[in-house]
């Protein structure tokens, strides 16, 4: 198993009792558990059965599976993924018209990492210029909870990011209320927008969550040291001038060419 098995009564019963009442004679584990609830007490649980339990085998790798629990759990927040396409000479888009960057392959690998993570977030000038739904429409999956930033409620009602095919919070300066689909949510604008993104995350049980711009709106979560993954498409197309690619430092963990597109996926080394 990578995760030690629940003691308590969630949303299922104890996975420890299932594992007891099936006679397993012996249980490896890759990592305990850090959640209060049970945090050591099902491996205690195996024991007493008798059942011999060995525990921290591929302990980095287990960790790694299960990376949107753990750092959900340990710092409180969501797992942050963030994820851009950018331009030959390092632009991600035009101030005044959308611009597509990548190729389609790429494309139906953004819809399923969609499908991947719980929420979806972007920033208003990307809200206004490019009109996107933040849905699952290239691959199979759940729709992702969308998050929008909108301090001055500048998105137009009728904009595909409050259509009935998700539910959207929308964090803004004036209120907090539930309409609809839509979950308004006053936050404040003086204080920093990623660490209050992580702890409305936190409170409504929001495990990760993919950041898909715009410029400004990354810079703000790598400012903040508040990522764990980036997921940079670099393309062949150029802009001349623009909105420049955010910068940040991360770990090179892996390329992959697709097609006329070069997939770049950095860890953050410091968060
Ligand atoms: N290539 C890609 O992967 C990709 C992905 C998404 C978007 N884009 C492109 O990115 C562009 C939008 O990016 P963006 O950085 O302008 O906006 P953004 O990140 O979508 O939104 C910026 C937000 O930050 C606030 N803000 C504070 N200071 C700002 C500043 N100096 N400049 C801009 N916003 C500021 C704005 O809020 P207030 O005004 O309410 O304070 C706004 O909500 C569009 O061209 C879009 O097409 C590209």
């Amino acid at each position: 198993m990578t995760l030690e098995p629940c003691s308590h009564f969630g949303k299922t019963p104890p996975c420890a009792d299932l594992i007891i009442k099936h006679n397993f004679k012996k249980v490896v584990i890759c990592n305990l558990d850090p959640f209060e609830k049970v945090a050591g007490r099902g491996i205690e649980k195996l024991k007493e059965a008798g059942i011999e339990v060995e525990s921290g085998c591929l302990e980095s790798f287990g960790r790694y599976l299960n990376r949107r629990f753990f750092c959900f759990h340990e710092k409180k927040r969501p797992f942050i993924v963030l994820k851009w396409a950018e331009s030959k000479d390092g632009f991600i888009g035009k101030k005044e018209e959308q611009v597509w960057l990548t190729n389609q392959i790429s494309k139906q690998l953004v819809h399923l990492w969609r499908a991947e993570e719980a929420a979806i977030l972007v920033g208003k000038n990307t809200a206004l210029l490019d009109n996107p739904e933040l849905t699952i429409r290239e691959s199979a999956g759940k729709n992702p909870l969308r998050v929008l930033v909108d301090k001055n409620l500048a998105v137009p009602s009728d904009s595909k990011i409050y259509n009935n095919k998700s539910n959207t919070i929308v964090l803004n300066s004036f209120k907090t209320k539930q309409e609809h689909n839509i979950d308004y949510i006053k936050i404040d604008f003086e204080k920093n927008i990623p660490v209050q993104v992580g702890k409305v995350c936190f409170n409504q049980n929001i495990t990760s969550i993919i950041i898909e711009g715009g410029a400004n709106t990354l810079q703000q979560f790598v400012d903040s040291n508040l990522w764990d993954e980036a997921r940079v498409f670099s393309t062949e197309k150029e802009l001349q001038n623009g909105i420049k690619k955010p910068l940040f430092d991360g770990k090179i963990e892996r390329i992959e060419n697709l097609e006329n597109d070069t997939l770049n996926i950095y860890s953050n080394t410091k968060a």
